[in-house]
């Protein structure tokens, strides 16, 4: 399944927060959105995720769901919004239920998700027993279980240290390469924008609207931390960023 977001604005109130919001989600690609604070990136996630409705414009769905596909659209928060009464199994299999599948097809589900995200030896522990990284590897394979359309992640690493940021991504990419999905993810964090995007979409101070968008070709399982071609995209992609943020800042500042 593929988006097109044509024309898309939005508005909270008399506050216009989108503008002219033109662009393609290509299917089997991870589209990354970066942008200064408060440009807008969340609140087009949810315009994609149709949780709001543009004031303008047009968002379409072409294509096929793929095969297997519980739900077309789903959630990474920052936050990993787990229930902490729930173990790793039970969160994952909150979302399975309600679709009416029959025991055995949910349990082959849970444990497969698991697995792609190295989490089956702790299926019985709890949320609390978890470290940051590891309750967002829940929060990923509970988007996973639903085989979505398009998992929309809203700065998934952003509450986790360096390090942990790191493996993730690592996490990421290793589970895109195995079974590549579509994934529109909104970031601050230019570095993990050029490690992780196929498409990286800059967003100017609020109203946001498209500043630049670059395709970076290099397969993902190549993009080292070193890598000089990133390392440009990223210095490219922050001088335009650089400008926005200063800019909605001193607007932030002067209220
Ligand atoms: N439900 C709402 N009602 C009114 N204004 C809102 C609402 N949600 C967001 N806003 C405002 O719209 C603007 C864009 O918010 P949004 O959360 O989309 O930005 P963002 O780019 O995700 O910011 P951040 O980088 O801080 O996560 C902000 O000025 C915010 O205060
Ligand atoms: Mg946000």
């Amino acid at each position: 399944m593929q988006l097109s977001l044509v024309g898309v604005a939005h508005a909270y109130g008399d506050a216009d927060v989108l503008t002219d919001i033109t662009l393609d989600i290509p299917g089997g690609r991870i589209l990354c959105i970066v942008g200064p604070s408060g440009c807008g990136k969340s609140t087009l996630l949810r315009l994609i995720g149709g949780l709001e409705r543009p004031t303008r414009g047009q968002i379409l769905q072409m294509g096929r769901a793929p095969e297997g596909c519980l739900n077309p659209l789903t959630y990474v928060f920052q936050d990993f919004a787990l229930l902490p009464w729930r173990s790793v199994a039970g969160n994952v299999r909150l979302v399975l239920e309600d679709h009416g599948l029959p025991g055995a097809e949910a349990r082959r589900i849970v444990t497969d998700v698991l697995a792609r995200t190295r989490l089956s030896d702790f299926a019985d522990a709890l949320p609390r027993q978890l470290s940051g990284g590891m309750k967002q590897r829940v929060a990923i394979a509970r988007a996973l279980a639903v085989n979505p359309a398009v998992m929309l992640m809203d700065e998934p690493l952003s509450a986790l240290d360096s390090q942990t940021r790191e493996l993730l991504m690592d996490d990421l990419v290793a589970l895109w390469t195995r079974a590549p999905f579509t994934s529109v993810y909104v970031t601050h964090n230019l570095a993990e924008a050029v490690r992780l995007g196929h498409r990286i979409v800059v967003l100017s101070r609020r109203p946001g609207r498209i500043a630049e968008m670059v395709d970076i070709d290099i397969p993902l399982a190549e993009r080292t931390a070193d890598h000089p071609d990133l390392a440009r995209q990223q210095q490219h992609l922050w001088s335009i960023m650089r400008d926005e943020a200063r800019a909605a800042d001193s607007e932030l500042v002067d209220g």
